[in-house]
């Protein structure tokens, strides 16, 4: 077996992002698996298999923070409220387990988001009956 070349050395060495220390310059960027926040085990189980491989940091998918950015059917991680962070809890405590960060990409669609009632939980319960 070949060894590593030098020039890739920096790759396994820990850096410093704010209060933070990753233990190398792995970073998994946010991206979709389908697990997103409807099924936190599969989502954490995913991440934390990665984090066990050396990832310095796992990240969730894009999470909106509002049901007013409602990205259903899309499976997306999402932080609406507390129950959805203690869903993602699950993924941190499994990260943390192997020895790494967990990120999560904080999402709003702005101008372009989903303000009807895309199987949106909270739009369907305020929903009027005529309406
Ligand atoms: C299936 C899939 C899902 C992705 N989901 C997200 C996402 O939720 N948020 C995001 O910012 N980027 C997402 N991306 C983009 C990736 O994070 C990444 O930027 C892209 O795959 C390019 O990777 P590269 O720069 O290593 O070539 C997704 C990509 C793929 C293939």
């Amino acid at each position: 077996m070949v060894g590593r070349d030098p020039q890739h050395d920096i790759l396994f060495e820990p850096v410093t992002i704010g209060p933070k220390v990753l233990r190398n310059r792995f970073y998994q960027v946010p991206h979709c698996t389908g697990f997103g926040g409807t099924k936190p085990w599969s989502q954490a189980h995913h991440r934390s298999i990665k984090a066990e491989g050396g990832w310095a940091a796992v990240c969730t998918e894009y999470a909106p923070i509002s049901p007013d950015s409602d990205s259903q059917p899309f499976a997306s991680a999402r932080l609406w409220d507390d129950e959805d962070a203690r869903g993602l809890s699950l993924m941190c405590e499994a990260a943390h387990e192997h020895g790494a960060l967990a990120g999560i990409e904080l999402h709003h669609a702005g101008a372009f988001a989903a303000t009807g009632n895309h199987g949106c939980r909270r739009s369907r319960r305020r929903r009027s009956p005529t309406a």
